[in-house]
């Protein structure tokens, strides 16, 4: 698989990608999540590819305190073959080559297999409760 950041041609068949891969929700916004992302740090939304298909994705960002790590996922029928690991790996690097010292992520209760991986890939669980507040409303009226 090689990696590299996601490119526009790449929208359609990365929000398949999130569908089959049950990461979407009614009220997130694919298409806006992903304008929004290239507007900051762009080089952090990467995509794995075979054959120049998109198979895997990861939204990365560095706050300035910790980094973050959205939409990551591997195409169903390429799982378990390693390449969530090899994705994690790479952006890793390019966190800690930006000074980033920790990555945080959040993970959907019931989403046993994602928590299998990163357990497996060497996060902790931590004691926390995730608030969130929406500034703006995705949902279409
Ligand atoms: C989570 C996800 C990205 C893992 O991708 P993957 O490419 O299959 O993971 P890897 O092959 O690199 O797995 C590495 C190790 O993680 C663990 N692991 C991964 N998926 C697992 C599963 N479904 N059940 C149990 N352990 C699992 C295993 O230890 C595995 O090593 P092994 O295959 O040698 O046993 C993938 O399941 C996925 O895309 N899920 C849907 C999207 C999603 O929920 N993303 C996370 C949002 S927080």
């Amino acid at each position: 698989m090689k990696i590299r950041a996601f490119e526009r041609r790449n929208t359609e068949t990365v929000i398949a990608l999130w569908l089959a891969c049950g990461l979407t929700r009614p009220w997130n916004n694919s298409r806006l999540d992903i304008e929004r992302k290239l507007t900051v740090q762009p080089e952090l939304f990467l995509v794995g590819t075979e054959d120049d298909v998109v198979i895997a994705t990861v939204m990365a960002g560095y706050d300035g305190h910790r980094g973050w790590i959205n939409y990551f996922a591997v195409s169903p029928e390429y799982q378990r073959k390693g390449l969530a690991k090899q994705l994690m790996a790479d952006v890793e690097v390019r966190l800690k080559a930006i000074g980033c010292p920790k990555i945080n992520l959040q993970v959907r209760v019931g989403n046993d297999s994602a928590m299998a991986f990163y357990r497996a890939y060497g996060f902790e669980e931590e004691e926390r409760v995730s608030f969130g507040k929406r500034l703006i409303s995705d949902v279409q009226p």
